[in-house]
């Protein structure tokens, strides 16, 4: 397929091509080689970019991540539940002390995620403004990359100013721990960077377009309302129907590869269509359509292999309290604007919605 920046590269439609690939190590995950497959328009190499762990390889790769995956474990995620339960809960009274209609997107799908991830890394949410409108230029494909390249070195600068005073004044929270660990700064920045990032655009999105699909599936939702042991099933096939980060999955070749019957060759870029992987007929019945009780656990909306999500625990915890506690606690929610008039992210590359205006 052709780029939006006129590259020709490779796509990858098929669930078990993508997934040979991503536990391929002839593939590279290096987002500054020239080959990978960006999809932005224009100028897009972003430089002076020190590696993040998505950006890595072996064999770099596997002991930067194991010195921060002791952070995403399911019981450091289970310590977590008692306070996203309370973050959700407030922004709920917020949302019905407040106006109607509401926007979701502001008034929870953003603030929920974005308040933990601040949390658990130590940034103080106050700066959420600074960060958020950064983070969401960056995602935006159509954004020149100048001012890519500005939104990436402010943030930068701000984690390194937070990172210097959290060595006067150390903290209880992953950057500090990191920081202990570490005797290079600009690793951390790096990857405090990535976390940020991550942790609140992508959960955010699927807060939303979650929500969004729920009230539009009135039966389902009722059956996941009458028995909330059907969320985290129910969670699983949201993230499969949408697969927000759909083109987080490309990579290079770095040797002669065949997939599927097909060789691609060194240093030619391949995308791998996660959305389509997880609508692969083989794999997914009746894949188009949203089955709450399917028990998707095997969708790639998370990757695979190596780099698959470090963060899926948390996401997942996140969205099975977000769905249970909005529709216990606001019933008669719906949508006050209908589906095909809602701003949807087609430009950013992680899916979405802008606006989710909600009434009750
Ligand atoms: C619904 C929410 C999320 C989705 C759909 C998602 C999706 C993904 C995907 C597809 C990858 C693989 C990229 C690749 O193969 O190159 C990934 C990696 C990653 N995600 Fe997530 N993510 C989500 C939430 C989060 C959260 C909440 C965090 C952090 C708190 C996070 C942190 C990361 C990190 C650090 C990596 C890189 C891991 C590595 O390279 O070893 N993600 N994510």
């Amino acid at each position: 397929m052709t780029l939006p920046s006129g590259d020709e590269v490779w796509a990858l439609t098929k669930h078990e091509d993508i997934r040979a690939m991503l536990t391929d190590p002839r593939f590279s995950s290096n987002r500054q080689n020239p080959n990978f497959p960006l999809l932005l328009t224009g100028r897009r190499r972003i430089t002076n970019f020190r590696a993040s762990l998505i950006s890595m390889d072996p064999p770099e790769h596997g002991p930067a991540r194991r010195e921060v995956v002791g952070e995403f474990t399911v019981k450091r995620m289970a310590a977590l539940q008692p306070r996203i339960q309370q973050i959700v809960d407030e922004h709920i009274d917020a949302i019905l002390a407040g106006p109607k209609p509401a926007d979701l997107v502001q008034a929870l799908s953003l603030p929920v995620p974005s308040l933990v991830i601040c949390e658990l890394l130590g940034v103080p949410y106050a700066d959420h403004e600074f960060f958020q409108s950064r983070s969401s230029r960056l995602l935006r494909r159509t954004t020149p990359a100048e001012e890519r390249q500005a939104c990436v070195e402010e943030l930068r600068g701000y984690l390194r100013d937070l990172l210097e005073r959290k060595e006067n004044e150390p903290g209880d929270d992953l950057l500090t721990r990191q920081l202990a660990k570490s005797d290079d700064r600009e690793e951390v920045v790096a990857l405090g960077f990535l976390l940020l990032i991550a942790g609140h655009e992508t959960t955010a999105n699927m807060i939303s377009l979650g929500a969004m699909t729920l009230l539009e599936h009135p039966d389902q939702l009722a059956e996941l309302r009458a028995d909330p042991s059907k969320t985290p099933s129910a969670v699983e096939e949201l993230l499969r129907y949408f697969t927000i980060a759909e083109f987080a999955t490309s990579r290079v070749a770095v040797e002669d590869v065949e997939i599927g019957g097909v060789t691609i060759h060194r240093g030619e870029g391949v995308v791998g269509l996660a959305n389509t992987a997880n609508r692969d007929p083989e794999v997914f019945d009746h894949a188009d359509d949203l089955d709450l009780g399917r028990g998707a656990r095997n969708h790639v909306a998370f990757g695979f292999g190596a780099h698959q999500c470090l963060g899926q625990n948390l996401a997942r915890m996140e969205l099975q309290i977000v769905f249970d506690t909005l529709f216990r606690r606001i019933p008669g929610l719906r949508l006050a604007t209908p589906v095909d008039e809602l701003p949807f992210k087609d430009d950013a590359n992680i899916y979405g919605l802008y606006e989710l205006p909600v009434t009750w």
